[in-house]
């Protein structure tokens, strides 16, 4: 889709003319106002839609109406999701381009664009028959710069969602590492196993170690011109988590190709970085492998080291992502960051306590926590801190190492959460569990089933505002 500024549509010949109705409100055209609204009654209710044809009385052949709700409760995100409903209603009539002539606030280019993009989205490389796309969009009275920034962001959207779809047999550890080392304005050092393994990440490796895949690490930079800050992102990049020996039974594995999701996340923010150029040094860091059932697995039982010399006893192969996250913060630490974020698909204790809308977040400085959460919100996304009481690290308690890697089922989001703060040292630390929200089994307001992209626009947006 190719999206389009102008300051008027007036005149602009085009398929359909996609305006607004708040409720208790006219819209800017006669002829709506006339048949949809005195006529038929439409309301203008927030999402509904109504379509007219214009018999050549506009330069538009039809009118799609946007119900934009009541004035005073719009806002960025109903901008968003708005967009995003006009979108799909042009798909299914199969229009090819539209003017959005919007009667509001003009600072909320951004948001729309964002919808626009998010609607668009279809991941069909893989079908004969390709999903129905609008060419062309163009918006009157936003601003350039804003409709830019929410291309840039939209766009990093879908390059993260793209790759979280792909099939695992693609997604591999090496294809993340050759993405990252490609990335413009992006320096990477990739790490080979056995490197790896000098470096001492014992808990990371043991994970991969029953795949024919290789393990990557990967770490990418980028540096703006007067960094304020120094920041890490950390993503889970389990690139198929089959559980291991503790193997996931055939349902809970059908979408265990998104356990890359949270790396997705990193590639997609650290790629977009270039274009918005904040003043901000981020490491981007991946610790990538599969986690797979084979002879040469690690097995229950089985006693890891972690980089900061920690010992882990393993009581479940599948409590593998927090493994691989121990080993990326303790590298993460040793850069000297002020701050470091993961983002991972970690726990289905999560998923269970709040669903997938939201995801889960925690960590070790109030400040950092509570300023995501604002930013998310106001990002289109759902944080909600789950909490990190220390008596949560007694179940982990070993009787033959400093740790388990799992203990009770229960309160398995904070559990998870208190094992990665025994790898932190140093930095302000958040982490952020994306496991319900990351990846859909159904279609969910704006997106269609499959990866969302989920963390991307809250940590670009955080970048941003540093
Ligand atoms: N990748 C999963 C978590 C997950 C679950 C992500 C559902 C997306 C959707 C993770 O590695 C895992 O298997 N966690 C286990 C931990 C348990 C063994 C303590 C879980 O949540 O069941
Ligand atoms: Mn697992
Ligand atoms: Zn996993």
């Amino acid at each position: 889709m190719e999206i389009k500024v102008l300051d008027s549509v007036k005149d602009t010949p085009c398929e359909v003319l996609v305006i607004n109705k708040f409720q208790d409100e006219k819209t800017s055209q006669e002829l709506a106002n006339t048949f949809a609204v005195e006529k038929d009654g439409f309301e203008g209710k927030f999402g509904q839609t109504y379509l007219l044809h214009t018999l050549g009385k506009i330069p538009a052949d039809k009118i799609l109406i946007v119900g934009f709700g009541k004035k005073e409760e719009f806002d960025a995100n109903k901008m968003r999701l708005a967009v995003s409903k006009a979108v799909k209603k042009l798909q299914q009539i199969h229009a090819k381009n539209a003017c959005f002539d919007f009667d509001v606030n003009c600072d909320y280019g951004k948001s729309a664009a964002i919808g626009a993009l998010i609607a668009d989205y279809a991941f069909d490389k893989y079908k004969t028959e390709k999903a129905t796309r609008v060419e062309e969009i163009t918006f009157a009275k936003f601003s350039e710069k804003d409709v830019r920034e929410g291309i840039i962001f939209g766009e990093a959207m879908k390059f993260t969602r793209d790759l979280a779809n792909e099939p695992a047999e693609y997604a591999t550890p090496s294809k993340l590492a050759e993405i990252a080392s490609n990335l413009d304005g992006i320096t990477t050092k990739v790490y080979d196993k056995e490197e790896i393994e000098r470096m001492g990440m014992g808990a990371y490796l043991a994970v991969g170690k029953g795949s024919a895949q290789a393990p990557k690490f990967i770490h990418m930079k980028y540096c703006g011109k007067n960094p304020k800050k120094k920041l890490a992102i950390i993503g889970k990049g389990i690139c198929f988590d089959s559980g291991g020996l503790d193997i996931k039974p055939a349902s809970s594995m059908l979408t265990m190709r998104d356990d890359m999701s949270g790396a997705a996340c990193v590639l997609g923010v650290m790629r977009a970085l270039s274009s918005l150029e904040p003043d901000i040094e981020v490491h981007g860091i991946i610790a990538a492998c599969e986690n797979m059932p084979s002879g040469t697995s690690y097995k229950p039982g089985d006693i890891l080291r972690a980089k900061n010399g920690k010992t882990i006893e393993v009581d479940n192969t599948d409590a593998e992502g927090r493994l691989t996250l121990a080993d990326a913060l303790c590298y993460a630490c040793e850069l000297g960051v002020d701050e470091v974020i993961d983002i991972a698909t970690l726990t289905g204790a999560c998923v269970v306590a709040l669903g997938t809308n939201v995801s889960g977040i925690m960590g070790n400085d109030e400040d950092l926590i509570s300023t995501l959460i604002r930013v998310a919100e106001s990002s289109g996304e759902k944080f909600w801190e789950l909490p990190m009481y220390p008596e949560y690290k007694d179940s982990l308690k070993s009787d033959i190492a400093d740790m388990k890697n799992t203990g009770s089922r229960q309160g398995g989001a904070s559990i998870a959460g208190v094992f990665l703060k025994e790898f932190v040292n140093g930095p302000k630390w958040a982490h952020i569990d994306i496991a319900g929200t990351a990846f859909l089994e159904k279609p969910q307001g704006e997106f269609i089933s499959g990866s969302t992209g989920a963390g991307v626009r809250t940590i670009l947006n955080y970048i941003k505002s540093v």
